[in-house]
């Protein structure tokens, strides 16, 4: 699974940082990132990151992470 924040849709809420703070940081603005590869969506999410994934992902407000099973092609 690999995952990448659409940046124009984060809010910067934070709650991604706060269930996942392996996965996910944020620039300076508090818009966040994947911190694995700064956002490119081509590092795999860690297998013992996965659960902490899954709750980022559902507490996300916007819909600004996304998820999956291939490297993502565009940058965000
Ligand atoms: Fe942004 Fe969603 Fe995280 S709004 S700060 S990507 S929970």
């Amino acid at each position: 699974m690999y995952s990448q924040v659409q940046r124009e849709q984060c809010i910067a809420c934070g709650l991604c940082q706060l269930r996942a703070p392996e996965l996910f940081d944020y620039d300076t603005e508090g818009i966040a990132f994947y911190r694995l590869d700064h956002n490119q969506g081509q590092a795999p999410i860690p297998a013992a990151q996965l659960a902490a994934f899954k709750q980022a992902y559902r507490a996300c407000p916007t819909g600004a992470i996304k998820r999956q099973n291939k490297p993502f092609t565009t940058k965000n």
